[in-house]
């Protein structure tokens, strides 16, 4: 931007933050894959008032705009790859008070999903979306991609826990879509087309959250096993076990070797095996013990896990849960990392994974695979490390030769290329394994809409 519009930029909006370094631009122009962007000027706004007069002179001036959070995404969908105005929510971080009969709670989009969590657990309430990045995520971020987490099964994703969203027209326009209510059927869900448009329409401001009764963790299962087929088998018995299903999660052997080697503490588990699962439950019935005990009888029966240990005590359930909480944080630690954050339903998941890690073995290349996520929601992540320090390039060769025969295996299981991180720019030339051309004419014919010049968040999702 030129000193002449920076000057001008100043001047209509006083009550903004605006920060110009090299190391503030390179910070806010990336997300955590650190894809390499670097944004051009940096504005934190007070108010929505701010982000309307700053998006209207983006537009009166042709300067393209990333809407940035806590930029804890995984698919470059806040990168700055062009130098873009980086417009920061940080600073707007309000919480009202929880409306215990309507359960909802209105917030600022730059308010983290933690600080959110805390406030409603003050009123006895949940917003369910739970994410291992949650102490800085923030709610704009979580809704503009719709995020997922480790209790998907349960509660559905960020957009089923939504009343109301504020937002702003890259013309300056603030418009309030469906004013918290809980039915409102009249014609198009402008609200929820919002969600999950990776800011590439609106940039969110504030939005009305439903709440809920917090899950009671009564049991966490942590249990080993030497197969996918076995996971599968054990889903099978977790749904019908004498509980609510809180989550399901799994990761392989090596994730927990990592994990281990970060928080340099072993699991408990004396029989390691290949596959773990980390299984939350809650029980509500009278005789629940027992009932859990003869399940778990019945399923060491069955010979399905090798190993397992029943976490009920709260700190021993925190013990559990870092093992999977860690495993990012553990392989980003490591290096150069790729990541596939895919989807296949569910009851082909276990297949899948067989067949996926099978043309890794027939590949043999020089990179490592990491294998964890969401099995309960047929979402597994797929991570490569760069473990011989090859130089970044060859790395990056090495993982697209599997990645060309992994789109299309996952296109034969009518998979997702992204479950939940979404498609920013790491998934943009293989959205049409999981859209149709039609549906990606219709996408081009929105953005027309909302963004007739191009230049709010260009390049994520489509050109
Ligand atoms: C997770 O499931 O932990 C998140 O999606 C983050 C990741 O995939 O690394
Ligand atoms: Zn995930």
């Amino acid at each position: 931007m030129t000193e002449e519009l920076l000057k001008k930029l100043r001047a209509a909006v006083p009550s903004a933050i605006i920060l110009t370094s090299d190391d503030d631009c390179t910070n806010y122009g990336m997300d955590w894959t650190r894809t390499p962007g670097k944004a051009g000027v940096v504005v934190l706004p007070s108010s929505t008032q701010d982000v309307s007069v700053v998006l209207r002179f983006c537009n009166e001036n042709k300067i393209a705009v990333i809407p940035s959070g806590g930029r804890t995404g995984l698919a470059g969908g806040v990168t700055a790859t062009r130098g873009e105005l980086a417009i920061n929510m940080s600073r707007m971080n309000r919480l009202d008070p929880v409306d215990l009969l309507g359960r909802t709670v209105r917030v600022q989009a730059g308010v983290t999903t933690q600080s959110l969590h805390e406030h409603c657990e003050r009123a006895g309430l949940t917003w369910p979306i739970d994410l291992a990045s949650k102490g800085t995520s923030q709610i704009g971020g979580n809704l503009a991609t719709n995020a997922g987490g480790v209790r998907v099964i349960r509660y559905g994703m960020a957009r089923r826990w939504v009343s109301a969203i504020q937002a702003v027209l890259i013309s300056g326009e603030v418009i309030e879509l469906n004013q918290g209510l809980e039915k409102n059927n009249t014609g198009y869900d402008l609200l929820q087309l919002l969600i999950g448009s990776e800011g590439t329409l609106a940039i969110i401001t504030e939005a009305t959250l439903k709440l809920t009764v917090p899950p009671i963790h009564s049991h966490v299962f942590f249990f080993s096993l030497s197969h996918y087929k076995a996971l599968e088998n054990l889903y099978e018995k977790v749904r019908r076990g004498p509980f609510t299903l809180t989550s399901f999660e799994f990761f392989s052997d090596k994730c927990l070797q990592k994990v281990e080697a970060k928080l340099q503490k072993k699991s408990r588990l004396e029989k390691p095996s290949r596959f773990y699962a980390l299984i939350d439950v809650e029980t509500t019935s009278e005789n629940a013990q027992s009932k859990v005990d003869g399940w778990l009888e019945d399923l060491m029966a069955d010979e399905i896990v090798v190993d397992g240990l029943i976490a009920d005590a709260s700190e021993s359930q925190k013990e559990v849960w870092a093992l999977r909480e860690s495993i990012t944080e553990s392989l980003q630690m490591s290096g150069a990392v790729r990541k596939y954050d895919l989807c296949v339903p569910v009851k082909k998941a276990a297949d899948f994974l067989d067949e996926a890690q099978a043309l890794f073995e027939k590949l043999n290349l020089p990179i490592e695979l990491y294998v964890f996520g969401h099995f309960g929601d047929g979402s597994p992540h797929l991570n490569f490390l760069n473990a011989q320090n090859l130089p970044i390039e060859d790395f990056h060769r090495e993982v697209n030769r599997y990645e060309s025969e992994l789109y299309p295996l996952l296109k034969a299981y009518s998979g997702s290329v992204s479950a939940e991180h979404g498609v920013g720019i790491l998934k943009k030339n293989w959205v049409l394994f999981s859209r149709t051309p039609q549906e990606l004419r219709l996408y081009k014919a929105v953005k027309q809409v909302f963004d007739p010049n191009g230049i709010l968040n260009p390049g994520k999702i489509i050109d």
